[in-house]
C-alpha cells in the first residue's frame, strides 16, 4: 500500500535533521548534537553521521501493531541495506544498530507516541 512510514533522521555535529525524500533535502529538527544519545556504544558520539530509522505508525492504516512492527522492521532492513551498498561503493564504514535506548532517544527527539524508533545506523570512515 506504499505507506512510506519510515522517516530517516540524520544526527551530525550540526544537529538533528529529517530527510525529506521528495525534495531530497534535510530539514532541521534540533540544533544540538544528539549523536551520543543514538546508541549505547562509545563510537556513536564520534562518527560523523548517525541515522535513526523512525516508523510513523499513524501512516500505517488500521492494521494490528504486530503487522506494523513486522512491516516497519522489514522496510527499515531494506533501507539500511541500501545504506550498506552505498557505503561499500564509496569506501565508507557502516553498522546498523539495535542497541539503542529508545525511550531516552525518543524523548531527545521529541517524538510522538505513534513514532517508533526501529534501528539506528552509524556511517563513518574506516579505521586506517
Ligand atoms: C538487526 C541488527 C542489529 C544490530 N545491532 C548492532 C548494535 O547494536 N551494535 C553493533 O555494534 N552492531 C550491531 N549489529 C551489527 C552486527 O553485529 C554486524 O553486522 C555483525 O557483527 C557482522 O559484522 P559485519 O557487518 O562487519 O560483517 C546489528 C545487526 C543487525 C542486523
Amino acid at each position: 500500500m506504499n505507506r512510506q512510514e519510515i522517516d530517516i533522521y540524520v544526527a551530525s555535529a550540526d544537529g538533528l535533521f529529517r530527510y525529506e525524500a521528495k525534495g531530497h533535502s534535510l530539514q532541521l529538527v534540533l540544533t544540538n548534537d544528539v549523536r551520543a544519545t543514538t546508541g549505547i556504544q562509545p563510537f556513536v558520539k564520534d562518527a560523523p553521521v548517525e541515522l535513526v530509522y523512525v516508523a510513523d505508525y499513524s501512516r500505517m492504516g488500521r492494521g494490528s501493531d504486530e503487522d506494523k512492527n513486522l512491516y516497519s522492521a522489514a522496510d527499515t532492513g531494506f533501507i539500511g541495506q541500501n545504506v550498506y551498498l552505498f557505503c561499500a561503493s564509496e569506501g565508507l564504514a557502516t553498522v546498523v544498530r539495535g542497541s539503542v535506548d529508545r525511550a531516552a532517544l525518543a524523548k531527545t527527539m521529541d517524538l510522538r507516541p505513534e513514532q517508533k524508533i526501529i534501528l539506528a545506523q552509524t556511517v563513518g570512515f574506516p579505521n586506517k
